[in-house]
């Protein structure tokens, strides 16, 4: 199953389904006939998979891992990148393939949009989250001690491929990532929102989502408006991330600290379900469905205990897409949609009303 990102000037495919790995050697000579050469990037994680033996290039080759967790996504990791790719003698005209997760994909994006001024980048996604989302749409990037992916490029890749059997080897906390972000595409799309996507085999989910995610970047490559559907479920979720790390930072072992960006955009989604129905936009129905949604894949709205709204609509307000209001991306008669100065009043209301402290 194939699906194109037709953004302009390159639109590239998305191949889906169980063993579409073994496509890559094929499809990056007929994308890339004068390439004589490949790095390919992964994490240790990944290389002792006993799926990776699968991968191979007729061309000259060399793998190169990179480090685990968000401490790894960095200028020291770009710049040991660079060098490699300058030792292997890689040029304008090769390739760089990213074997990996939305780490591996943001990282090795970045890197292959500045190396040589660019140059290709082809993506083998390996978790739920990035076949779904992190490895489509050209974002690349890194993290400062300020802040997540402060520093990136709009990238498009030349190829991305989603084998869905190396989820196989997925743990289970990855798992709760991916299935996070895709209850968010439950309700975004043509498709009236339903329970329907539970049902279906994991490769037409991640098909459905893949189609929903590249219709959206055709048409806004560099999120100017639409694109900020894609981030449904964030603003809250973010903010929870960001509380949680203030807080492990002050040694507290509260649920807050150890949940995964997945948990923490399911609770965003359901709260955004109940402000979209505070401002009449949504029925009661319509907040029913996200819960059963998130329940479906075993997710929960709850908000975890003894958090602060204060706190919560402080880091909202901080937050980089906000852009300088509180936007939320909320639910309503036009379905998903990005709505601008949203009343704090109302958004504090709300998060009490899901348990938070004043
Ligand atoms: N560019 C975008 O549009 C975009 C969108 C969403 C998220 N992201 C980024 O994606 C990153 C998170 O990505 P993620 O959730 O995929 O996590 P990840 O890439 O950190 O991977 C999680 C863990 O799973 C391991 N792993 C990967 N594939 C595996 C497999 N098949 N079997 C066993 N282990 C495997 C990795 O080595 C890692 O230890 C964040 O840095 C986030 O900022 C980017």
């Amino acid at each position: 199953m194939d699906v194109m990102v037709n953004v302009t000037p390159t639109p590239y495919d998305v191949v889906i389904g169980p063993g579409t790995r073994r496509e890559l050697d094929e499809r990056v000579t007929n994308l890339l006939p004068d390439a004589r050469r490949a790095v390919v990037v992964t994490q240790a994680a990944v290389a002792k998979q006993a799926w990776f033996a699968a991968l191979t290039l007729s061309i000259p080759y060399e793998i190169v891992l990179i480090g685990d967790g968000e401490d790894a996504k960095n200028f020291s990791t770009i710049e040991t990148l660079c060098r490699a790719f300058v030792e292997m003698g890689l040029s304008r005209g090769d390739v760089v393939v990213a074997v990996g997760g939305g780490l591996v994909s943001d990282v090795v994006g970045f890197a292959a949009a500045i190396y040589h001024r660019g140059v290709a980048s082809v993506t083998l996604s390996t978790t739920l989250l990035g076949q779904i989302d992190a490895a489509i749409g050209g974002k690349t990037g890194i993290n400062l001690p300020e802040g997540k992916n402060l520093v990136g490029t709009f990238t498009q890749p030349l190829l991305v491929i989603c084998d869905t059997e190396t989820l196989s080897t997925l743990d289970e906390a990855a798992w709760r990532c991916g299935r996070g972000e895709m209850a968010k595409y439950a309700f975004l799309g043509d498709a009236k929102p339903s329970t329907d996507i539970l049902g279906e085999a994991l490769e037409e989910q991640v098909f459905r989502c893949v189609a929903i995610k590249a219709e959206v970047v055709a048409s806004d490559e560099r999120e100017s408006g639409h694109r900020m559907v894609l981030n449904y479920g964030h603003t809250l979720g973010h903010a929870i991330e960001a509380v949680g790390l203030d807080l492990r930072a002050q040694g507290s072992l509260a649920p807050v600290t150890t949940m995964q960006h997945g948990e923490a955009v399911a609770v965003g989604l359901a709260f955004a379900a109940r402000l979209a129905r505070r401002m009449g936009r949504i029925d009661d129905a319509r907040v029913v469905l996200h819960e059963e949604i998130l329940e479906g894949f075993g997710l929960s709205g709850a908000l975890p205990g003894d958090l602060s709204a204060a706190a919560l609509l402080d880091a909202m307000s901080r937050d980089k897409k906000a852009h300088h209001d509180l936007t939320f991306v909320l639910d309503g008669p036009n379905g998903v949609e990005p709505v601008r100065g949203v009343d704090p009043a109302i958004v504090l209301a709300t998060l009490m009303d899901m348990g938070a402290k004043p």
